[in-house]
C-alpha cells in the first residue's frame, strides 16, 4: 500500500516535471517564430535625405547619374555603402530621381540620351524617359526616390533598394 502511494507520487512528480520541461521547450521554440511575425511591425524603414549637389550643377532636361550614401550606411562600410540614381531636372524647381535598379532582377540600368530610354544590359529591359516600362522582362516601371531642394542643394530621400516582388 505504501509502495503504491510512493509510486503514484513519483509518477505524478515525473509528469509535472515533463509538463514544465515541455512548457519551457515550447517557449524557447516559439520566441523566434513570434519574432518573425512581429519583426516587420517593429522595424522602421531607414530613410535619410542625401545631398547630391548644388541646384546649379544640373541643367534642365538633362538626366545625369548621381551617387550618394545609402540610408543605412555605416562608417566602416566604405564604397559598398554608396548607391546611385538617375537624376533628371524637369524644370527650375522640379527633379525626378529614378532608381538605377531594373525592376526585373535589379541590374543597374543605363541612360541612353540619344534614344531617351533607360536600357538594362542584363536581359534587355527598356524603360521610357519617364521611367515607365517600355519592353522586355521588367514587371513594372522604374522606382523613384522623393527629391527636394533645401538651401539650393538637391536632396534625395535615400531608402533601401526597392526589391521587386513577383
Ligand atoms: S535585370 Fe533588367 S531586364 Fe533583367
Amino acid at each position: 500500500m505504501k509502495n503504491d502511494l510512493n509510486m503514484d507520487s513519483r509518477r505524478s512528480f515525473i509528469i509535472k516535471l515533463l509538463g514544465i520541461f515541455g512548457g519551457i521547450v515550447t517557449i524557447i521554440i516559439s520566441i523566434p517564430v513570434i519574432g518573425v511575425f512581429l519583426e516587420p511591425l517593429a522595424r522602421k524603414k531607414p530613410e535619410t535625405w542625401r545631398s547630391v549637389g548644388n541646384i546649379d550643377k544640373f541643367k534642365t532636361g538633362e538626366t545625369v547619374l548621381v551617387d550618394f550614401p545609402n540610408s543605412s550606411s555605416l562608417p566602416w562600410t566604405g564604397t559598398v555603402s554608396k548607391t546611385a540614381s538617375w537624376l533628371r531636372r524637369v524644370s527650375d524647381t522640379q527633379f525626378i530621381a529614378f532608381s538605377v535598379h531594373c525592376t526585373h532582377l535589379g541590374c543597374p540600368v543605363h541612360w541612353l540620351p540619344d534614344a531617351e530610354i533607360f536600357l538594362c544590359p542584363c536581359h534587355g529591359g527598356v524603360f521610357n524617359k519617364d521611367g515607365s516600362y517600355a519592353a522586355g522582362p521588367p514587371p513594372k516601371n522604374l522606382s523613384q526616390y522623393p527629391v527636394r531642394i533645401e538651401k539650393n542643394e538637391v536632396q534625395i530621400l535615400a531608402s533601401p533598394i526597392p526589391i521587386t516582388t513577383l
